[in-house]
């Protein structure tokens, strides 16, 4: 780390973004644009259609209005900054700026990973207990579930983010990134930051790696009740009701797993075009999940394919 000569404490940050890469940066404003504007109607037309069709009143579109709610959230965190920093280069924000977005989209991302495994008991019990299923996920239990996600998500958010801003910053003040993303500011900070990455690693253990075990799990116990069922059609039945929570799952956890886990260039001439990729590809995952989660779901389920349809139909009848 740069232990820099002065020792005045920056007011502020300036975000890189694409800076470089003036070309980029156009097309990528209207690309991120684009499926943010889709994010925001695919999420809101899934809120609208569990709200209003009385036949998804059930805890699992309550946990899926939930994890809408909480995609626009997440990237309403984000994007609207991302979108600025490619229209102003080297966009400045302040230091209680970047503290609130910071917060802001550590504790949506958290939110998820614990909601994601909420999700999960939920299609356990339906599957493997469906005798106990209304007794089990009543309203006073799925409710609380839903929160209990948030209030872990925004507890990890507040200690992580007010142990990266208690850090001193003098001098370099330069994000190589589009938002306050937590790992690019803690770079910059002019102290030792050995506590701050043993805290993320521990709250990477508790809201990435037990819940994925969690997950896990819980499919192992699904899969096995399904096989079990004797009729190729009860198999397919119970399957279907599962398998758009599965596939967000593993497009949520793949490109977390994809993004932290391939291997690092050495080659000091690769380092930029690796610098360039990994922050691309960093761009994307924040808006791929949330977009391909409505999307998901509407193609794999009937209900809510029915849904949309009967609300569509009403609104025309209605003129
Ligand atoms: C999400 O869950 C919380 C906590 O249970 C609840 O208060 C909130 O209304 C839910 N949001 C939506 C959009 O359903």
């Amino acid at each position: 780390m740069n232990r820099s000569n002065r020792t005045t404490t920056v007011a502020g940050f300036i975000l890189l973004g694409l800076s470089a890469h003036p070309a980029l940066e156009k097309i990528f404003f209207v690309l991120i644009l684009l499926m943010y504007l889709v994010i925001l109607l695919g999420n809101g037309v899934l809120i609208l259609v569990t709200v209003l069709d009385s036949r998804l009143h059930t805890p699992m579109y309550f946990f899926l209005r939930n994890l809408s709610f909480l995609d626009i959230c997440y990237t309403t965190s984000s994007v609207p900054l991302i979108l600025d920093s490619f229209l102003t280069p080297r966009k400045s924000i302040s230091f209680s700026g970047c503290a609130v977005q910071m917060f802001l989209s550590f504790a949506m991302g958290a939110t998820e990973c614990v909601l994601l495994s909420m999700m999960a008991f939920d299609r356990y019990v339906a599957i493997c207990n469906p005798l106990r299923y209304p007794m089990v996920m009543s309203k006073a239990a799925y409710v609380p579930m839903a929160a209990s996600s948030w209030a872990a998500g925004i507890t990890n958010s507040v200690v992580q983010t007010s142990q990266a801003m208690r850090l001193p910053f003098c001098g370099d003040n330069i994000i190589n990134h589009f938002t306050c993303e937590i790992l690019a500011v803690l770079k910059l900070a002019c102290a030792d930051i050995s506590i701050n990455v043993i805290s993320m690693v521990v709250a990477n253990v508790i809201f990435l790696a037990i819940p994925v075990l969690f997950i896990f799990i819980s499919y192992v116990f699904i899969m096995a009740a399904i096989l079990r069922i004797p009729s190729a059609e009860g198999r397919k039945k119970a399957f279907s009701t599962c398998s758009a929570h599965l596939t967000v799952v593993v497009v949520f956890y793949g490109t977390i797993l994809f993004m932290y886990g391939k291997p690092k260039s050495k080659d000091p001439l690769g380092a930029d075009k690796q610098d360039l990729s990994d922050k691309l590809i960093s761009l994307f995952y924040g808006v791929v999940t949330p977009m391909l989660n409505p999307i998901i779901y509407s193609l794999r389920n009937k209900d809510v394919k029915a849904a949309v349809r009967n609300l569509v139909l009403q609104k025309h009848l209605a003129k």
